[in-house]
């Protein structure tokens, strides 16, 4: 059947065509080290699934408001006040099905066909095919190794033009673990502020994974010029082990919330009455489950930095927080083993996943050919297992 252009022009996410891959191989009883995963390994904790079926049991099954019941709204203020030190009222927040329809949310409220949106590249994947989405283009800067795969002020100022609508920033980052030092985002908001109708989408979805020695902070924090124009992007997902659940949210400027929130409305209607009280505990509740976390990832870092080490041919800056390191591979690249020779990254990827049974996703997925993502959401015994079988591999192509 004939498709609409909008459906022709958008790519699958890579990372979940991976994850597939990996499925089917596990299906045939091939035991594959999946570093492919963009989500915590660990349950979501107990509290919060006991809210879940309280909720349940008394009845809280029916819709809610499109945007989302007070009580979590109260409670996104709340923790956004704490956190960032930034006053939001509830008109100033949507509840959306997860981050990623709070992002489409806003860009099918606030953009135009024609209008630019500069991406600094590596990027999450969903970000060019979402704006596409939304009639608008992507302008993606090359933020590379060289840089600590962050975009320089320099950059940014060379990137705007007259028909530039908005910048997303993602700190810190998928697939890259970096995140802005409070000096770098200071230097990105002077050129920010020069440009008065950029919208600024600040996704801290992994702001509460950050390892020890580092601070978060955003633009609207930062610089009070940037406060009003700026739109985070928050979720329940990766804090607190609730990917599945479909809980993120969008704060800012109550004009555009609205709008979003009547696109939800005739869309999907309100995110899952359950998971929305479940995500009330989880804001509400004990939080020392966070920084467990975030210690156990940060340890899990270590290990596999030391791994990527011992591999002369690779290098990879050091992550900040998140669950991801995204080492440069491209010194194999040429090299060859039994007649495959490694040109890419997804020709990497696939070396890996035949040699190695190691699930990884190739660096172009995420607009950076020269590296690979590893996702390291994974057990001790896994990390240990899996770096094993990809140095046996590799020594395949020295
Ligand atoms: C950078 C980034 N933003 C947003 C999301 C969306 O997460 P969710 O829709 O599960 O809240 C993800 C998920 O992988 C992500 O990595």
């Amino acid at each position: 059947m004939k498709l609409a252009q909008r459906a022709a022009q958008i790519k699958p996410s890579a990372t979940l065509t991976i994850s597939a891959k990996a499925k089917a191989l596990k299906q045939q009883g091939v035991q594959i080290v999946n570093f492919g995963v963009g989500e915590p390994d660990f349950d979501t904790p107990q509290h919060i699934q006991d809210a879940a079926v309280e909720a349940l049991k008394k009845g809280e099954t029916r819709y809610t408001a499109v945007g989302g019941i007070d009580p979590l709204k109260d409670a996104i203020c709340r923790v956004v006040a704490e956190d960032y030190g930034l006053r939001y009222g509830n008109a100033n927040v949507l509840v959306c099905c997860g981050g990623k329809h709070a992002l489409y949310n806003l860009f099918q409220a606030v953009l135009d066909p024609g209008d630019e949106v500069i991406i600094p590249s590596p990027y999450w994947v969903s970000y060019p095919d979402m704006v596409q989405l939304a009639g608008a283009i992507p302008v993606t800067v090359a933020c590379p190794e060289e840089t600590g795969f962050k975009l320089r002020p320099e950059d940014l100022q060379e990137a705007i033009t007259a028909r530039t609508r908005m910048i997303i920033v993602n700190s810190p980052s998928n697939p890259t673990g970096v995140h802005y030092r409070r000096s770098e985002y200071l230097a990105l908001a002077e050129v920010l502020a020069q440009h008065e109708d950029v919208i600024i989408v600040s996704d801290d979805i992994y702001y509460r994974i950050l390892f020890a020695g580092y601070e978060w902070v955003n633009l609207a924090m930062l610089d009070e010029r940037l406060r009003e124009r700026t739109l985070i992007v928050n979720g329940v997902s990766k804090t607190y082990c609730m990917t599945g659940w479909r809980i993120g949210y969008l704060i800012g400027d109550a004009g555009v919330i609205k709008a979003a929130n009547t696109i939800q409305s005739q869309s999907t209607s309100n995110p899952t009455s359950i998971a929305q009280w479940a995500s009330v505990a989880a804001l509400n509740g004990d939080q020392q489950i966070v920084s467990n976390m975030a210690r156990i990832f940060e340890d899990r870092c270590k290990y596999v930095l030391g791994r990527l080490a011992r591999l002369q041919d690779i290098t990879c800056p050091c992550p900040a927080g998140a669950f991801y390191v995204f080492p440069n591979v491209s010194r194999y690249y040429g090299r060859e083993y039994a007649g495959q020779t490694i040109e890419d990254s997804l020709g990497m990827a696939d070396f890996l996943m035949d040699k190695a049974h190691v699930a990884v996703v190739p660096g172009s997925a995420f607009g950076e050919d020269r590296c690979i993502r590893f996702s390291y959401a994974l057990s001790m015994d896994d990390l240990k297992e899996g770096f094993d079988r990809i140095e046996k591999a590799l020594a395949l192509l020295a």
